[in-house]
């Protein structure tokens, strides 16, 4: 039987200037629209090492690395399957991937025609080899992703940030929150993104027993049935709070990989997801904006709060390459009479062309946001309702009930 791992080049006894050994020093740089958690078999420690190297720069992708194939950790959404010269082990384990059902992409140079023929014949999805493996793996595992995700049926994120605190953003989750689940039947949750001082949980009038801090801890744990029945739920309206300061707890310790692997198991169990983001960007939310489908910036009518809106749009764009069509802004506090800065001009000023616009009503947003009352037990919210309810119509990714006794459009979504 002809040993292919002799014609791997480099391998162990590479010559440090090779080309291969030069290519996979490169780590790759792109980005999967989901966190992946993904295992390379390979039963070379030193191809292994390299291949790792490479992946190390693709973002979101979670790299775990075996020898042999033990399945041990059952959460994973790729195999990368090395061949390394030993035909009858991966035969075996072409079949062991299929029989788990998970996408398995085949790495190596000069494959054997039966190795070929198992890999067809168990629907391998690729087969990417060693020379050069840094320009084929890239599209490859992007082409790959994308179907998982369909599969997957991920629930669209909508990230709300502001630039200044104190902007509203709070205020709008919970009214966007509160207006999408009176209005679809879809399973929305809202996430709070402000881990220092999380406000959710007052804002919507609930007392947890559960908090992200604790999803954390057991995330590789939870399952679908797990996953809904840790939130605060009111009907088809569920929240993951976040305890006030335990960022600061020794036993917390909040790391990406973990958040994103648990914003990939709410978005897999609800349909819609609605961030708020009202401390601005840091470390934790660039992830989670990155995957967003929308991303509402909250500005207020002042010249402070635009430059500041400027500069997170830029650095957003710059940081995170999203595209302008991705950001709409939220003109909150709008009113009439201040009439110095037009909506049209906060646009020309930050640089982005949607805007929406809610209207200033203190004593609705206050009762709302300190004393925990739903927007529909206010009195005098037809105006906030009317300004919310065109963001949803618009934008929001649900699908609208359709009402029995209702004739217009508008008349059905204002009905309570
Ligand atoms: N449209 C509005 N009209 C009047 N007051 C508002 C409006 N939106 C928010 N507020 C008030 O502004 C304050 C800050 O809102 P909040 O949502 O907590 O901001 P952020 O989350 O951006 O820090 C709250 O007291 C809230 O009641
Ligand atoms: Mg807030």
């Amino acid at each position: 039987m002809e040993k292919n791992i002799f014609k791997i080049p480099s391998l162990a006894n590479v010559q440090a200037e090779t080309s291969l050994s030069l290519q996979l020093k490169n780590e790759l740089q792109i980005s999967l629209p989901i966190l992946i958690n993904s295992l390379l078999v390979c039963a070379d420690p030193n191809l292994s090492a390299q291949l790792s190297n490479v992946l190390k720069g693709v973002k979101h992708l979670l790299l775990k690395t075996e020898h042999k194939i033990t399945f041990v950790n059952t959460e994973v959404n790729i195999i990368l399957l090395v061949f390394c010269g030993d035909e009858n082990t991966t035969a075996t384990d072409i079949e062991k991937c299929a029989l788990k059902n998970i996408p398995t992409i085949l790495i190596g140079d000069n494959i054997p025609a039966l190795i070929m023929r198992k890999a067809v014949q168990y629907h391998i999805k690729d087969i990417v080899p060693l020379t050069p493996f840094n320009d084929e793996i890239g599209p490859v595992l992007i082409t790959l992703v994308n179907e998982i995700s369909v599969n997957m049926k991920m629930a669209p994120v909508v990230s709300i940030i502001n630039g200044k605190g104190g902007s509203g953003a709070s205020f709008i989750t919970d009214c966007l929150g509160q207006i999408c689940a009176q209005k679809s039947d879809d399973k929305i949750v809202l996430f709070d993104g402000d881990f220092q001082h999380g406000s959710l949980a007052d804002i919507l009038g609930v007392e947890p027993q559960y908090y992200l801090s604790d999803a954390l801890k057991e995330v590789e744990k939870l399952d679908a049935l797990s996953i809904q029945s840790m939130m605060c739920s009111n009907n088809n309206l569920s929240l993951l709070p976040v305890k006030p300061y335990s960022h600061l707890s020794d036993s917390v310790q909040i790391n990406i990989p973990e958040l994103s692997l648990l914003m990939n198991k709410i978005r897999s169990n609800f349909q819609l997801v609605i961030a708020d983001f009202s401390r601005g960007l840091d470390h934790y939310s660039l992830p989670i904006i990155d995957i967003s489908e929308i991303i509402f910036v909250v500005v207020q009518q002042n010249i402070v709060s635009i430059r500041e809106a400027k500069a997170l749009i830029t650095y957003m764009r710059a940081r995170l390459g999203i595209e302008p069509q991705r950001i709409h802004l939220i003109i909150n506090r709008f009113s009439k009479k201040q009439n110095t800065l037009s909506i049209n001009d906060i646009k020309d000023a930050i640089g982005i062309k949607s805007a929406f616009i809610i209207h200033n009503n203190y004593e609705l947003a206050s009762a709302c946001t300190d004393l925990g009352k739903r927007i529909g037990q206010v009195h005098d919210a037809k105006q906030i309702k009317t300004d919310i309810g065109k963001i949803v119509v618009d934008l929001m990714p649900i699908s609208l009930k359709k009402g029995k006794h209702s004739s217009g459009f508008w008349s059905r979504f204002m009905g309570n």
